[in-house]
């Protein structure tokens, strides 16, 4: 009997899976019950930042047990594309005012902290009536910028990560688990 113990969705270039769907949904449920907590009877929007989170905002809005809003926002930095340039570039914006939101950005990943820090400081601007981070993923040894998250799920060590949706080259994003990518 063939023994299957990582399902790779027929990619090449995994090295390893990191962590299991399981092991996501566990800490996903936990974050979920610690959103409904903490703004049950509040209007709360939960924000993701395309592409990389839409899979973690999926889940993690159907682990929220109270009324809440999506919205989608999309950057992009300006010049280089391996590294972050600093210079963050809305290509999508929210579609409402948030000024009477308590909004949470569900990030994917943060690495050396730029995106989000253009992002929050933009939305600041907009006066929300309170902004928090949470992130699936944080490298906090890549950081350019002091930023830190609200709430982190799994803090990684310095490697390239893929799946659940994260890419590399636009490709992984499918996979039900995080792992490390062969570069
Ligand atoms: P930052 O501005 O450097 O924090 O950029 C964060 C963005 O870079 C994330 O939202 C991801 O889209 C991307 N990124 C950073 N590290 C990784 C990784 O290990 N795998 C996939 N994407 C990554
Ligand atoms: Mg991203």
């Amino acid at each position: 009997m063939i023994t299957e113990t990582l399902n790779n969705f027929g990619y090449s270039g995994i090295k390893r899976e990191l962590f299991s769907a399981a092991e996501i949904k566990e800490k996903i449920d936990i974050a979920g019950r610690k959103l409904s907590q903490d703004f049950r009877g509040k209007p709360l929007l939960l924000i993701s930042v395309l592409k990389g989170s839409f899979v973690f905002l999926a889940d993690l809005c159907r682990a929220v047990e109270i009324p809440c809003e999506i919205g989608f926002m999309s950057a992009s930095s300006y010049g280089n594309s391996t590294v972050s340039s600093g210079n963050v570039k809305i290509t999508l914006d929210l579609d409402r005012d948030i000024s009477k939101y308590h909004v949470v950005i569900a990030e994917d990943i943060i690495d050396t902290g730029r995106t989000l820090a253009s992002i929050c400081e933009l939305l600041r601007e907009r006066h929300p009536l309170s902004l928090s981070v949470y992130t699936l993923l944080d490298k906090p040894s890549r950081r350019e910028v002091d930023f830190s998250a609200d709430y982190s799920l799994f803090t990684v060590p310095d490697l390239f990560v893929v799946g659940y949706g994260l890419d590399c080259g636009e490709k992984f994003r499918n996979l039900p688990y995080i792992a490390e990518a062969e570069l």
